[in-house]
């Protein structure tokens, strides 16, 4: 079989192999006796676009240091408005080498240690890695759970601005929740941050994988004053080891407090990630929704699945990303995850998205998989809570 006929297998054809012989960091953390449902890559096949443009670099051994790539701005340009109606602007669009780093270098220059920095737990566990890393602290604003959804707390956010914090990094939609915050929500946050004179860093990695009307924060009447978002198309796209990501921004304001970012950022991202993100943008939207509609397949299958052989497990309200929040406290188990690790399911522990201990009997499960692998997981968890084995 040629390279192309591989890349010609269908979407169903393709998504649902083995991938246990990936070599990503995924596949490698645990023994291979070990469902790996917990970092957050997806068991599916890259789209046959990117995965076209990388051969040709390859084979051309076109592997040099990255130089100027207007194709990716007129890519997101495009991409940005036909599926949000969000008009970018071109030429504040900067490269990084993932978003993590884009994050770092942003709050590098706009904190200084012992600064603080608001964040909504339960969030990504990295956002406390990236402002531990410039010697700034977490301030909490943790999210409230509304009925069955995770909704972010107005009023402890403007609490936050009063007290001083100036720098609020937002997950947009939020990892681990599957929230996609409102545009009421976002306006409020806007309105506050011009208010208080806080820069927002909203981190919207996740947001091609929203299964409801996602909004960037850009997009919002007067965020241009205040905000800048960091992103990628690795995440959605699930080529994350290709490291490439980017920030924009689009105001004076907003480049004036950023003004110091190396611009060796550039340089520092992967030419091959640069080009697969253009290729994602430009070429790669109908295998976003072909995703989105089998993550919400798979987690429908993962609702009925938990209903039936973990009936007192909580899920929530989740309407974006493929990372399903747990809650397993009336297990009453002190660490679920690693109960359930020796029990041969690898999951991200509650606590590790939250300052405090709080979280400790939830965990975080990812269903970019086949049913058959998340059946597999659930029936594991089954014995590892309810039979007591
Ligand atoms: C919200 C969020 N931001 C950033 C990242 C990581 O992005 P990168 O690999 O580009 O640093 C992730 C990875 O899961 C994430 O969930």
């Amino acid at each position: 079989m040629s390279f192309r006929d591989g890349l010609e297998m269908t979407f169903e054809e393709s998504s649902f192999g083995n991938f246990a012989n990936r070599s990503s960091s995924k596949w490698r953390r645990y023994p291979a006796d070990v469902l790996p449902m917990h970092v957050a890559e997806m068991d599916f096949e890259v789209a046959v676009e990117i995965r076209e443009k990388l051969h040709d670099l390859i084979t051309r051994s076109d592997l040099g240091y990255l130089g100027p790539i207007p194709e990716l701005a007129t890519a997101f340009e495009k991409y940005a408005h036909e599926r949000w109606g969000w008009r970018i602007q071109k030429q504040n669009l900067k490269l990084a080498t993932d978003v993590g780093v884009a994050a770092v270098e942003i709050l590098r220059v706009v904190t200084k240690p012992g600064d603080r920095v608001l964040i909504n737990s339960p969030v990504y566990s990295s956002f406390y890695h990236w402002i531990h890393e410039v010697g700034a602290v977490e301030h909490d604003a943790p999210l409230r759970l509304e009925g069955n959804s995770w909704r972010l707390d107005l009023a402890a956010i403007e609490q936050a601005f009063k007290s001083g914090v100036r720098v609020y990094m937002i997950c947009s939609p939020q990892n681990p929740v599957g929230t996609i915050h409102s545009p009421q929500e976002l306006q409020a946050i806007s309105d506050l941050a011009n208010q208080y004179g806080v820069l927002v860093i909203s981190d919207e990695i996740h947001a091609p994988l929203s299964f409801d009307t996602f909004t960037p924060y850009l997009a919002i009447e007067g965020a241009d004053k205040n905000g800048v978002v960091i992103t990628s198309s690795s995440k959605a796209w699930n080529t994350a080891g290709l490291k490439a990501g980017f920030l924009i921004y689009q105001s004076d304001e907003v480049a004036k407090r950023i003004h110091g970012i190396p611009e060796a950022m550039h340089w520092r991202s992967s030419l091959l990630g640069a080009f697969a993100m253009t290729v994602a943008y430009d070429a790669c939207d109908y295998w976003i929704d072909q995703t989105n509609a089998r993550l919400e397949e798979n987690l429908a299958h993962l609702r009925a699945e938990v209903e039936k052989h973990l009936p007192k497990a909580k899920l929530f309200d989740h309407s974006a990303t493929y990372l399903a929040w747990i809650d397993l406290s009336a297990y009453q188990l002190a660490k679920p995850q690693a109960e359930i690790l020796r029990h041969g399911v690898a999951l991200v522990p509650g606590e590790d998205h939250a300052p405090g201990d709080e979280y400790s009997s939830f965990v975080r499960f990812n269903f970019a998989s086949s049913k058959e692998r998340i059946s597999e997981a659930v029936r594991r968890m089954h014995s590892a809570l309810e039979s007591g084995n």
